[in-house]
Order: C-alpha cells, then structure tokens, then sequence
C-alpha cells in the first residue's frame, strides 16, 4: 500500500523533532499504522535557518497555504502555534477533507469548539494528543482508559518551562530569568514565554482536560490564572522549611454546585507524589470514583517527547482512515449532543488552605493583631514561622500556614491585614493543597 501523505506547518523544534521520529521509526511505525507514512511538504517562515532534520525530498515554502490546499497531501499537522493563521490553516483543511493533527492548545482551547465542528461537517478528524502534557498519553487515557468512571478531579504540573524554572529555583537556588532563558534554548518554551510564566499556556492545557474529564465544553475565558512570576527565592526555601515544595498545577473538580478551574502556583506537602515532578517532568494525577487516584508522568515538552504524541496522533488518524465518522472517539470523550451545562465557580467559592508570607514590624502585639483578624473571620492557623530580622532591618518576615478556607473569607482577612500599618506592602499569598 502506497504511504500516507502528510504536510507539515511549522519547521521549529516539534516539526523538526516530529520528522526525525518518522525517520527514525520508520518502519515500525508503518507496522502499527497498517501504512508508510510520509511528509510531503512542509512549510516555515525562513527557509534559509538551519533546521534540526533533514528536509531532503520536502517540497518546502513559506506559504502554509500551499500546504493546506496541495492536493496530494492527506494529513496535515499544524505545528506552527498561535491562534492566527493556525486557526484559518486548519478549517481550511478540514474543509478540503484532510485530517489534522495539532499540537496547539491554545488553538483548541480557544477555537476548538469551532474546529470540531467543521471537522463533523466535513467527515474528518482533529487530534490533539500533544497539546497537553507533553509526551504523556493524557488525552488517551482519560477519553478512553477511564470512560467507566465518574472524574471527581484532576490536578496536574502542566507547564514544563514553570516547572523547570521552580525546580532549578528549588535545587540550585538559580534566578528566574536565568533558567527562563535556559528553557527558551532548549526549545521548552512557547514563542511568547510570557504564556509559560503567566499560566496562560497551562489554563490552555486545563481548559481541554476538564472539558475531557466532565464533559463540559471549552470555556478558557472561566479559568482562574496565577503564574509563578511572584513566586520568590524565599517562598521557595519557607515553604521547604514547613515541609512543603513549591508547584505550578493546574487543578480542576467537580462539585455539587460546580466546576473549579484554576491554575496557579501551589504548595504541596513534599512526601506528595506531585512534589518530587521536577525539571521539564510533568504529571498529572487523576482521582476518578472506579479505579480511585491514578498518575500519568512523562516529559512535558520538547522535540522528541512531543513528536512522540504527535506521531501517535498520526497513527490513530492513519488507521481509522476508513471509519465512518460516526463511529470515531468523540473529541471532548463525551458526545457532543451530551455535553453538561454545569457553571464554572468563581474562584472565591473554593476552598483551600493558604501560605501568608508578611513583612511585619518589629514590635510587640504585631503577632497578636493579625491572629486575631484571622480569628475574627474564622480561619485557623496550622503553623507559623517568624525569622530573624536581616541586620539593620525593621521589618521580619512572618510565614503563616492556614487550614482550609472559602477564597472570599481570605480576601477580607487579607485586605484588613494589609490596612495594619505594622505590615508593610502586599502580602505573599499561595493557595495550599493535600491533593487527598
Ligand atoms: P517553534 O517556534 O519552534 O516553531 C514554529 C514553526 O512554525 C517555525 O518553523 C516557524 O517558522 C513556523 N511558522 C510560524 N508562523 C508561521 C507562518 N505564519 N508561516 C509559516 N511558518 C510559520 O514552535 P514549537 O515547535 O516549539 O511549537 C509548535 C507548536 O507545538 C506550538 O503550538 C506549541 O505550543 C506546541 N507545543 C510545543 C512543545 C515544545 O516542547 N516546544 C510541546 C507541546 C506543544 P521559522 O522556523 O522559519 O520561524
Ligand atoms: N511551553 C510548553 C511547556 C510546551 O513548557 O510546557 C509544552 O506544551
């Protein structure tokens, strides 16, 4: 049988990583797909930059449309990110009746609902393995491998580029912009790195697990969105001292009255499993009625851990080239005439414990007015940690754990701690989890 034809948007690290693995599996690839697959052309900005793979018998251009609209290619794989024109690029080809494998999050996120129904429309399939979490079969697993149970929640580390960032932060007590810049070399990051550091890349990848996991639709506007950018060397070594490691989660769950979406720095105990995720590690942990918690870990981005989702996706779509499009894997793992209309929570419905960390005034009675406007609004500490102040200083740092609270309870203790005049600027405030 004749090999697939494939046409390739983007040339950089995962287009790149993506045609090495075809190369280089080749043949066994071919003996799982039930056919050769083979890239046909391919498109990139400067065809002049070195590339990362040989791009011998491509027919290359600078014109991704030309790709889209070649009418030998069958497949195309959109790897070029951003909403515009990948967006246009791909219901162009859905409308010319080829097949997409992307791994653009932000493009599902934001667009997917509009994809997958020009898809339907035109009897051909998105996939999108490696939008989420790297290298790891997270869509897979959840779509299929739990399609008998109830998801109650998932929380995961699903930004590789903050997750690298925390851990050499952690480890080797590195500066920021140091390891950003390290993440950006080594192909980790997205071409706006603000996304990594922000929580917009992860919201993206949280937006498609809760719609998988609770068969809602792709709502990225109603996700609560914290980055790691005020998340200090000191937070890092506090929160160690009190037994906890510092993670950037994405953390999703279904309640009575809704749905929680949120991503945003956490602190984990250490003995947590998530906690000992580092570098560009991701791990998602999945707590689901049946089969209870299971973890799903594996490198979260660069060139050939990505490429291996890529290629998967690649193989799935080759082998159900045939398959009445009725009878496919639904995209959101729920029919689309089945999806739930639960609300998303605003985030000053959940309830989660807290870290404080203040700069407060040496003097007596500090402590004892900020406990007690705890105490006025019904939250309880578990643990404080005052430190000595820095020589000549008149201010010390006083790291305070909290039980569990509603959100909005904390934001009026807060706002009357900071009105002291003993406590000096913001205060640091990261949300706490067990993950139980
Ligand atoms: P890169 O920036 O390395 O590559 C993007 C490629 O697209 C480049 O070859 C670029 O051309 C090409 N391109 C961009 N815009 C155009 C355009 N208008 N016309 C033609 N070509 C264009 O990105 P990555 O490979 O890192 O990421 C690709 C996608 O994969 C993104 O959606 C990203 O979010 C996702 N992803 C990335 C992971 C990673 O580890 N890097 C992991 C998981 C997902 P040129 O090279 O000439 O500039
Ligand atoms: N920039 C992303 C990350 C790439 O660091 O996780 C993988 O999606």
């Amino acid at each position: 049988m004749t090999a697939v034809k494939v046409g390739l948007l983007g040339l950089g690290t995962v287009g790149a990583g993506t045609i090495n693995l075809l190369e280089r599996n080749n043949d066994e690839i071919a003996r799982r797909a039930g056919r050769g697959i083979e890239v046909v052309a391919a498109a990139a900005r400067n065809l002049d930059r070195p590339r990362g793979c040989s791009t011998k018998g491509i027919r290359l251009t600078t014109d991704p449309f030309e790709v889209v609209n070649d009418p030998e290619t069958e497949i195309i794989i959109e790897l070029m990110g951003g909403y515009e024109p990948a967006r246009e690029l791909v219901i162009q080809a859905l409308r010319n009746g080829k097949h997409v494998v992307t791994a653009n999050k932000a493009l599902i996120a934001l667009h997917g609902n509009e994809i997958f129904g020009h898809a339907r429309d035109n009897g051909v399939t998105v996939a999108f393995e490696a939008a989420v979490a790297g290298g790891i079969p997270i869509i897979k697993s959840i779509r299929e491998g739990l399609a008998g149970n109830r998801i109650e929640w998932l929380a995961g580390i699903i930004n590789g580029t903050a997750n690298f960032i925390l851990s050499e932060m952690y480890y080797e007590g590195r500066q920021f912009g140091d390891v950003l810049a390290e993440a950006q070399r080594l192909g980790y990051a997205e071409a706006d790195p603000t996304f990594d550091v922000e929580g917009v890349d992860a919201a993206h990848k949280l937006t498609i697990l809760a719609s998988i996991a609770f068969g809602i639709p792709l709502q990225f506007d109603k996700v609560h969105v914290e980055g790691i950018t005020h998340i200090s060397r000191e937070d890092v070594a506090y929160a160690e001292e009190l037994g906890y490691r510092i993670k950037h989660l994405g953390i999703c769950r279904q309640t009575d009255e809704g749905v929680e979406l949120r991503v945003h720095p956490t602190l984990l105990p250490s003995r947590q499993l998530l906690s000992s995720v580092d570098g560009v590690m991701n791990a998602v942990m999945v707590m689901a009625d049946a089969v209870g918690p299971t973890l799903y870990y594996g490198a979260g981005a660069g060139a050939d851990a990505t490429a291996s989702a890529v290629v998967a996706d690649l193989v799935d779509v080759v082998r159900e080239f045939e398959l009445d499009p009725v009878n496919r894997v639904p995209y959101l793992a729920f029919q689309s005439t089945a999806l739930s209309d639960k609300p998303v929570l605003p985030v000053s419905n959940i309830v989660t414990a807290y870290y404080l960390r203040m700069e407060v005034a040496d003097q007596p009675g500090v402590l004892a007015d900020i406990t007690r406007i705890l105490g006025e609004a019904g939250i309880s500490i578990e643990a404080i940690l005052q430190k000595e102040p820095a020589p000549g200083a008149e201010h010390v740092p006083v790291i305070l754990l909290t039980h569990p609270v509603r959100e909005r309870q904390m934001d009026e203790a807060q706002e009357r701690m900071e009105a002291l005049e003993a406590v000096q600027g913001r205060i640091t405030r990261i949300r706490q989890e067990q993950l139980q």
